[in-house]
C-alpha cells in the first residue's frame, strides 16, 4: 500500500450517505477530513454550512495573469442496499487484485480524490501550480444537489473562474481516455393510486371495485409504445436530433450493442427503433420506473386488494427539452390516464436539465491533450446518459463550460453492490489532473 492509497482508503471509510438522515454526522465527519486534506496540502480550505450537507469550498494560491480552474466533484455517496449482496463490508475498503471495493470508491471519491493528490503532487514537487485551483466539494450530489445553485449564486465572485473541470463519468473502457461532452438532464416524480379505504378481501370484492396495483400497472404501461417510444403528449417537442458526426463517432467505437449486452447481462436490447444502445443511452429522452409497489410482498399468497399503490418515475432527458415542462406533461398524462374509479396523487421531485458542450473548444482541446498524456491513447469522445444536474447550473451562474473527464470503468457498479475504483485509474487520476492543469496554463 502506498501513502496516497492509505489515505484514499481512510477517506473511503466514511459513510457519507446523503439521502439518509442517520448518516448526518457521517456526511460531516467525511467534510471534515476533506477540510484538514487541503489543510496539510497547503490549500485555504472553507466549510459552508447549508441547510443540508456541508459544502467545502479549497482555494490555492491565487497568480494574477493565469487560468483559474474550478474542480468540482461530490464526497456524498449512494446507499448501500441491498447490504446482503455485498462480498466485502460496504464501507471497508478491500483490495482485490487491482480493484478497490468500497461505496462511493469510483461515485465520486476515487475521482476526485487522485485529483486533489495531483495537485498536492505538483505543488510538492515545483513549489507552485501552473494555474489558480478551486476545489469545489458537495455532499449532496446524489439527491439532486438542493443547496449547491444557491450557493454558486450567493458566492459567484469568489468562484469567479475561466473553466470547470470534473471527473464523474464514465470511460469506455479500461485504458481509453473518454471525454464526455454532454450528460442527459433528469426530471423526477412519484405517484400513488388511492382505491377503497381499507384493504379488501380480494374474493369478496375483486371485480366490483378498482384494484390500485392494477391501476398502477396500467398507468406505468401507457408510458411507452410497444417500439418504446415514450406516449406522453408533447415530450419529444423540443428534442435536439443527434448530429450526423456524433453518430459516425459513436458507430466507430467497439461494438456498443454487444457492450450494453455484456455490462448488463440483460437478455436482449429494448427500447426506440431506429437507435443504436450508445444513441439511446447518451442521445434520447427515456421514462423509466424507479420503484413499484403496492399490496402484498411476503411469503406465499395472501388474496387482497390493496387500498393504494405506488410508482417512483424519472424521466432522462437531452437538449433542449424542459425539465419543469416535462414534469407538467408527465403529470398531465398520468392524471388523464388514471380512470375515474381511482383517485391519484402526484408528487413532482428533483429535476435538472441536459448538458452539451463543444468538445473542440481550446479549453476542450487542452482536456484531450491531457487524456492523450495521462492514457497514451488518442481520447474518444462521448456524451453520456447519467446526469450531474449541477454542471448547467455551473455555466448558467458562473458562465463556463465543465470539462468531463471521468474514470469509472463500465463495471465499475456505481449505485450497486460491490462498487469499484481500480488502482490504474486513482494513479491515472492523479496524472491526469497533472497534465491538465499544466495543458490548461498554456
Ligand atoms: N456520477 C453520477 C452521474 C453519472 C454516472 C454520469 C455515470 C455519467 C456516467 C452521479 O453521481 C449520479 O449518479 N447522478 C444522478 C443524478 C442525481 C440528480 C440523483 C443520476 O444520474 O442518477
Ligand atoms: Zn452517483
Amino acid at each position: 500500500m502506498t501513502p496516497q492509497l492509505t489515505e484514499f482508503f481512510e477517506f473511503l471509510r466514511f459513510p457519507s450517505i446523503s439521502t439518509d438522515s442517520r448518516h448526518k454526522d457521517d456526511v460531516r465527519a467525511c467534510a471534515d477530513y476533506l477540510m484538514q486534506k487541503f489543510t496539510g496540502m497547503g490549500l485555504k480550505p472553507e466549510l459552508h454550512e447549508t441547510p443540508g450537507h456541508p459544502i467545502v469550498i479549497a482555494r490555492s494560491e491565487v497568480k494574477a495573469g493565469r487560468p483559474t480552474v474550478l474542480i468540482y466533484g461530490h464526497y456524498d455517496v449512494q446507499p448501500v442496499d441491498p447490504v446482503d449482496e455485498w462480498a466485502t463490508p460496504p464501507f471497508e475498503p478491500t483490495l482485490k487484485g487491482d480493484k478497490i471495493f468500497c461505496r462511493g470508491a469510483t461515485d465520486n471519491k476515487g475521482q476526485h480524490f487522485s485529483h486533489m493528490l495531483g495537485v498536492e503532487e505538483t505543488i510538492r514537487e515545483n513549489g507552485e501550480l501552473p494555474v489558480n485551483v478551486i476545489f469545489l466539494l458537495e455532499g449532496e450530489e446524489e439527491i439532486g444537489s438542493p443547496n449547491l445553485a444557491p450557493f454558486l449564486k450567493a458566492h459567484q465572485d469568489e468562484l469567479k473562474c475561466d473553466i470547470c473541470a470534473v471527473s464523474d463519468t464514465g470511460m469506455i473502457g479500461p485504458g481509453i481516455p473518454t471525454m464526455t461532452y454532454g450528460l442527459r438532464g433528469i426530471a423526477c416524480l412519484d405517484f400513488k393510486i388511492h382505491g377503497p379505504t381499507l384493504d379488501l378481501h380480494s374474493g369478496v370484492y375483486g371485480g366490483a371495485v378498482p384494484n390500485p396495483a392494477t391501476i398502477v400497472s396500467r398507468i406505468v404501461a401507457s408510458l411507452h409504445n410497444p417500439e418504446g417510444v415514450v406516449r406522453i403528449r408533447g415530450f419529444y417537442d423540443k428534442v435536439v436530433p443527434l448530429e450526423q458526426w456524433e453518430r459516425d463517432m459513436w458507430g466507430s467505437l467497439p461494438d456498443g450493442n454487444a457492450a450494453t449486452l455484456a455490462e448488463t447481462g440483460a437478455p436482449g436490447l429494448w427500447g426506440e427503433a431506429g437507435y443504436t444502445a450508445l444513441e439511446q443511452r447518451w442521445g434520447r429522452p427515456t421514462a423509466e420506473v424507479n420503484g413499484i409497489g403496492g399490496g402484498y410482498q411476503g411469503e406465499g399468497s395472501k388474496t387482497v386488494i390493496p387500498r393504494e399503490a405506488m410508482a417512483k418515475l424519472s424521466f432522462r432527458l437531452v437538449p433542449d427539452q424542459d425539465p419543469a415542462e416535462i414534469l407538467q406533461l408527465a403529470k398531465a398524462h398520468l392524471e388523464a390516464t388514471c380512470p375515474d374509479s381511482c383517485r391519484i396523487e402526484v408528487e413532482l421531485g428533483h429535476d435538472g436539465p441536459a448538458y452539451v458542450m463543444d468538445p473542440h473548444s481550446s479549453y476542450g482541446k487542452a482536456a484531450q491533450n491531457a487524456l492523450r498524456i495521462a492514457f497514451s491513447d488518442e481520447p474518444r469522445l462521448i456524451r453520456e446518459g447519467g446526469s450531474i444536474p449541477i454542471i448547467q447550473s455551473i455555466k448558467d451562474i458562473l458562465g463556463v463550460d465543465t470539462l468531463l473527464l471521468g474514470l469509472a470503468l463500465p463495471d465499475c457498479q456505481i449505485h450497486a453492490p460491490n462498487e469499484s475504483f481500480t488502482v490504474s485509474n486513482f494513479e491515472a487520476g492523479i496524472r491526469l489532473n497533472r497534465a491538465l492543469l499544466e495543458e490548461l496554463a498554456k
